[in-house]
């Protein structure tokens, strides 16, 4: 069965929700009902009809649970008593996904202990409730099944959506998680840091702004050059001591908090530039940097 076939019914129209929406119907690909919990989203998604979970196990074939991660497993519990037991198995078994990208496709047992396929598809990209035309699209998609046939039906349909798909298994998903909230979410909690020190710096509110270029041009360089130690420049690429020294003794006497963040973080810039550096460039920083010795 391609993905041309089934009638989809997306739970849960939020912020992901509405932008997979929005891609399944621009991939001319069925979609015959929005599943809710409440009837105050029934002004949005035009024509589609607005149905509580028990109707939308009619109404539809392929249930793209939407809805938070900690809901999946209930949401997944009550479609699966309410599919009618014609529906159950078959030679053409429904199909229900989730896009946690922690969660298990475990989380939706209850379906596939109805015959229905069962896969994760979650996007690599973040979905803060902007516009949401054409946010799927080239974006890399971690696809989980337990089959074979269900992680092609799983590719079939992300590239019909426009995104770029790679098999993950269920069993690494906290690992894949903890690097994508590391690598976006960290990311943005170290620039919060770095914008209050500019603002106290520059005397004004705009840290974000002055830091802006020096961000952008790292970012291209990191994901240009595919390689961290390549996009690594400033006072650790250079072995430049007094500079660290003078940061530590900032950060010691006025943030200890951050400096054990610079601490943290500047030994894995140090591992990134040691092959630079010379053995005792490497070793001092080592110590300094792990709190061994007073800056
Ligand atoms: N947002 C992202 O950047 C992102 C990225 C990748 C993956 N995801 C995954 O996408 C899923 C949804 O996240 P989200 O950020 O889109 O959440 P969200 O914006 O809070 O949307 C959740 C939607 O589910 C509905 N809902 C909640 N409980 C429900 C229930 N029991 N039955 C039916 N509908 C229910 C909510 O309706 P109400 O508003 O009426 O409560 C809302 O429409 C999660 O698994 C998340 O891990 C999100």
């Amino acid at each position: 069965m391609t993905v041309d076939a089934y009638r989809f019914c997306v739970i849960g129209p939020g912020r992901l929700g509405s932008a997979v929406l929005a891609g399944l119907q621009a991939s001319d690909l069925t979609v015959s009902a929005v599943g809710v919990h409440a009837d105050d989203d029934a002004h949005l998604f035009g024509e589609l009809p607005h149905l509580r979970v028990r109707d939308a196990a009619l109404e539809a074939d392929a249930w793209w649970l939407a809805v938070p991660d900690d809901e999946i497993h209930g949401v997944a519990g009550r479609l699966a008593e309410a599919l009618p037991t014609m529906r159950r198995g078959g030679a053409s078994p429904p199909l229900a996904i989730h896009s946690s990208g922690l969660g298990s496709v475990h989380l939706l047992k209850p379906l596939r202990e109805q015959g229905v396929r069962t896969l994760c598809l979650h996007p690599l990209q973040t979905f803060a409730g902007e516009p949401t035309s054409g946010l799927l699209r080239d974006v890399p998609c971690a696809v989980t099944a337990l089959e074979e046939r269900d992680l092609q039906l799983g590719e079939e349909l992300a590239v019909r959506l426009g995104m770029r798909p790679f098999r993950l298994a269920d069993e690494s998903k906290t690992l894949y998680h903890l690097a994508a909230v590391v690598g976006c979410n960290l990311l943005v909690a170290l620039e919060s840091e770095a914008k209050r020190l500019m603002d106290a710096a520059t005397h004004d509110s705009r840290g974000l702004e002055h830091l802006g270029v020096l961000l952008r041009t790292t970012l291209e360089n990191l994901l240009r050059s595919g390689e961290p130690a390549a996009a690594l420049t400033g006072p650790v690429a250079r072995g430049d001591l007094g500079t660290v020294r003078a940061h530590l003794r900032l950060l010691d006497r006025e943030s200890p908090r951050l400096a054990r963040t610079y601490r943290a973080l500047s030994l894995e810039a140090l591992t990134l530039a040691a092959p630079r550096l010379d053995d005792e460039q490497v070793e001092t920083l080592r110590k300094l940097l792990g709190a061994g010795e007073r800056p």
